[in-house]
This record gives C-alpha cells, sequence and structure tokens, in this order.
C-alpha cells in the first residue's frame, strides 16, 4: 500500500483527477477503452470537478466505461438522493461518455431479480476486461462501498443491509434518519480488490480516527477498508487532516 499525504483536500483531489485523467488520455492515443470504478459520497466531489476541468481542456470520455460501486435499495433512478442522480449532477452530464458506458446498481428491481442482476453485474465487468483504475471513499464504519462491517473478503456485488452509522450519516442528505433506506446494492471486496488500480480518498478531521485504524489497525471484517493493507495496487491518498493520526504513529 502506497500511502500519499497532502497539505490540503483540494490538492489531494487535484492529484487523483491528474492521475485518473493521465491514464484515460494514454488509453485514448492508443483507442484503448478505460474503465472506471466510481464512488459517491463528498469525498470525490473535488475530483469529478477537476475530471470535467480536464474535459472542458480537450480530454474526452468517449472512451470511458464506468461502473458504480453502490446504490440505495429502494431507491429509484430519477430520485434526487439515488448515486444515479449524483453521479449525473457531479460528473456525467458534463462530459462526452455515452449513456451506454455508464453501470449503477439498479435500485429498483424486485427482490427476487436480485441475485441474478448483482451477477451481471460481475460478468460486465469481466466482459469489459475489468476496473482499470477504482476510487474509493471511506465510511465512519471503515466501509468501502457499502461493504459493512462483517463483509468478508471474497464477496461480490450483493444486496446489504446498512449500518445504522451509515444511514445516520446520511439522514441530513435524506431529511431526516427514518428516510434513508435500509439497504443497498454494493460491489464486494473481491470486486473492488481486483480492480488493477485502487485509490482511496480519505479527508477531513472526522475520517483521522477510522483512516486509522483501517490502515494501522488489524486486518479483520469488522473494518473492510482494512482488507487493503498489504496490496501494492492500493494508493492511500490523504488531507492533512484525514491523516493527522497516522503521520504521529508513523506508518510503514
Ligand atoms: C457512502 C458511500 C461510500 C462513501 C461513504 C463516505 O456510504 N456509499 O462509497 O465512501 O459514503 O461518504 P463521504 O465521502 O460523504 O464521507
Amino acid at each position: 500500500m502506497q500511502l500519499n499525504t497532502f497539505p490540503t483536500a483540494e490538492k489531494a483531489s487535484k492529484y487523483v483527477a491528474e492521475e485518473i485523467a493521465a491514464y484515460i488520455a494514454d488509453k485514448n492515443a492508443s483507442n484503448e477503452k478505460t474503465v472506471l470504478g466510481l464512488a459517491t459520497g463528498s469525498t470525490p466531489i473535488q475530483v469529478y470537478k477537476e475530471l470535467i476541468n480536464f474535459h472542458q481542456k480537450g480530454l474526452s470520455f468517449k472512451n470511458v466505461i464506468t461502473f458504480n460501486l453502490d446504490e440505495y435499495y429502494p431507491m429509484g433512478a430519477s430520485e434526487k438522493e439515488s448515486y444515479h442522480t449524483y453521479m449525473h449532477t457531479h460528473l456525467f452530464d458534463h462530459v462526452d461518455i455515452s449513456g451506454e458506458n455508464i453501470h449503477i446498481p439498479d435500485g429498483m428491481l424486485p427482490g427476487d431479480m436480485v441475485k441474478e442482476y448483482c451477477k451481471k453485474y460481475e460478468q460486465k465487468i469481466k466482459e469489459v476486461g475489468g476496473i482499470d483504475i477504482q476510487l474509493l471513499g471511506i465510511g465512519r464504519t471503515g466501509h468501502i462501498g457499502f461493504n459493512e462491517p462483517g463483509s468478508p473478503i471474497d464477496s461480490k456485488t450483493r444486496l446489504v443491509q446498512l449500518h445504522e452509522t451509515t444511514r445516520e450519516d446520511a439522514a441530513n442528505d435524506f431529511g431526516g434518519l427514518r428516510n434513508v433506506p435500509k439497504m443497498a446494492i454494493t460491489m464486494g471486496i473481491e470486486t473492488i480488490l481486483t480492480a488493477k488500480k485502487i485509490y482511496l480518498l480519505s479527508l477531513g478531521r472526522r475520517k483521522a480516527e477510522i483512516t486509522k485504524t483501517c490502515l494501522l489497525g488489524e486486518i479483520t471484517s469488522e473494518r473492510p477498508a482494512s482488507y487493503l493493507q498489504g496490496e501494492d495496487h492500493v494508493e492511500v491518498i490523504l488531507d492533512q487532516e484525514a491523516g493527522l493520526l497516522i503521520q504521529r504513529d508513523k506508518i510503514n
């Protein structure tokens, strides 16, 4: 695992966007596809802003295929709290990606279709050659995607129960805890770890404790982000505040 700390959230986000943009530009030059695994939440918003800047300066997303980590369940795509709406608002509506290359789990499937759908989501990722770059945030439970405590290392895309802390963190967006869905569809830990390159972005003081525990503590299903430890293809990007406790402990 590589660790890269930046003085501000803006600089950290800029770095991640530059890495992604350089990868896309490289692939575009030889007319190859780039497959991105994308995250939601407040953390990657600045990364997406920077990617839109790159697009405005000429970077094309025509060869980009995306797979989002997760979606609430149940959740209609056009609801304002959906990750579909989030992705269109923060990125897709501002770049030249084609609709057929966008994949976000469907939060409106009838219960008996979810299992088969999740299998197909995995298959689609494989069919396009796997995820080149996976962007991750971290939840206060140590979740990545919506892989909450208890998620096994070999988990795949599936329907999960959300942790109460995760629901509480989302309460503001939903106008109250009682409106926050209790479930979600998320890529699994194995799905995430098979990406060729992973950027875990953690920003702000409120992430300092969980970031430290996940990066320096025991590797355990109780804190799924801890599975990223020891993986050479993982780069952890922190701003100074999120890295506050880690610097004191000296990561090696
Ligand atoms: C949600 C998302 C996660 C994200 C997390 C952190 O739970 N499903 O992918 O990492 O929120 O959110 P934020 O970046 O707002 O702290």
